[in-house]
């Protein structure tokens, strides 16, 4: 009997058997054709690594258990203890408390670069400097960073660029391609795409430093599960069209919110009026993605007004599935910074944070028009 299935089949086993020492030895000298271990290596994950490799256009990726790790591993592919590594201060908040709170205990020392520095780095840089960790586009404000600029400038005082390209994906926009090392995503998001896994992903310009996070993923255990890492590569097949959707429902909805008496503002990069939407346009090959942040009246019950008056669209702290949620970056993402620091981002009371799905678009603005009426 010969089977050949058209899809890769869940290999849900921890370990792989060997005929005999000959097949022992091919596992070492083949790497890559061969598993052992699935710690080590499964085909499941080997899968989905390859194919974002594929769409990042990179020369080897790592899946990992969550985003989280695949940032972990990144830092740790270029830092040890005694490195110093800059982060741009508008950055996912657990990037921040894993440099601020873990990794400074490992002695990693952080700087946080404020979005006005973050071109010329003047001043940042030290001898030990190792790594800048910076996101595509910033949540919530949805601030886009010119990758290819900075990428220069890091080239330029000789330290490598980190990219969490997560809220993009590389349908929009392929940092490694601007010049970037290392690129990560919690895969939970876009690549995954249907609000049902956690893992993560990082993907090397240099295939030496792939084979260093594979090394750092085996040796940390920061595996991705068989069972996730196919149902990540299951929905990773249709994340072309999927993003379509999303972009060209995120800017539908965007020009409906800012047309609207009660909305004060709207932060897309697909709007002519947003500070980098021509930057937008040209990294972003004319896809802005689903992710935007609009503000309302400041006032803590127009808030709940809005969401309860929703009949569709949940509020779900976390993004980028098919169906539209809703967050709120004061109570959750943003929650633990000082008033201070929340104000000068713009996290205000009446910041909502809409992660735009691929529904019909004219439903999701009749509920958006529910919710906003009964503010
Ligand atoms: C931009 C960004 N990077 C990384 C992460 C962490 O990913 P995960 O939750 O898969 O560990 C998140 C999670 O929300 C995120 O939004």
């Amino acid at each position: 009997m010969s089977i050949s299935p058209k899809i890769t089949p869940i290999y849900q086993t921890s370990v792989f058997t060997f005929e005999d020492l000959n097949a022992l030895e091919a596992y070492f000298q083949e790497p890559g054709q061969h598993y052992m271990y699935t710690r080590y290596g499964n085909p499941n994950s080997e899968e989905l690594a390859q194919e974002v490799n594929k769409l990042e256009h990179g020369q080897g990726a790592v899946a990992t258990s969550s985003g989280m790790s695949a940032i972990l591993t990144a830092v740790l592919v270029y830092a040890k203890a005694g490195d110093h590594v800059l982060c741009a201060e508008e950055i996912y908040g657990g990037s921040s408390s894993l440099l601020s709170n873990e990794l400074s205990r490992l002695g990693v020392e952080v700087t946080y670069v404020p979005t006005a520095d973050t071109y010329s780095l003047a001043g940042y840089v030290r001898e030990n400097t190792k790594l800048f960790l910076a996101e595509t586009i910033s949540n919530p404000m949805m601030m886009v960073m010119d990758l290819a600029q900075l990428a220069q400038k890091c080239q330029a005082k000789g330290i490598k660029l980190v990219v969490d390209n997560t809220f993009a994906s590389p349908v929009i926009t392929r940092p490694l391609e601007l010049g970037a090392d290392l690129v990560i995503h919690s895969v939970t998001k876009y690549l995954s795409g249907h609000s049902d896994v956690t893992a993560g992903v990082l993907i090397a310009k240099e295939a030496e430093d792939a084979a260093r996070a594979a090394q750092i993923m085996r040796t940390w255990g920061l595996n991705l599960s068989p069972f996730e890492s196919w149902l990540a590569a299951r929905g990773l097949k249709t994340l072309k069209l999927r993003m379509r959707e999303h972009s060209a429902n995120g800017l539908a909805v965007a020009q409906f919110l800012q047309q609207h008496p009660k909305v004060q503002a709207v932060f897309y990069p697909g709007l002519a009026e947003h500070p980098q939407h021509d930057l937008a346009q040209k990294q972003g090959n004319g896809l802005y993605g689903g992710m935007l942040s609009f503000r309302i009246a400041d006032e803590t019950e127009a808030v709940n007004r809005f969401m309860k008056a929703l009949s569709h669209i949940p509020f779900a702290p976390s993004l980028a599935g098919v169906t539209t949620s809703i967050s709120y970056p004061l109570g959750t993402s943003h929650r633990g910074l000082t008033q201070e620091q929340q104000e000068k981002m713009g996290i205000t009371v009446g910041l909502i944070r809409l992660s735009v799905g691929i529904e019909d678009a004219q439903e999701l603005i009749a509920d958006l028009e529910k919710g906003l009426a009964a503010i």
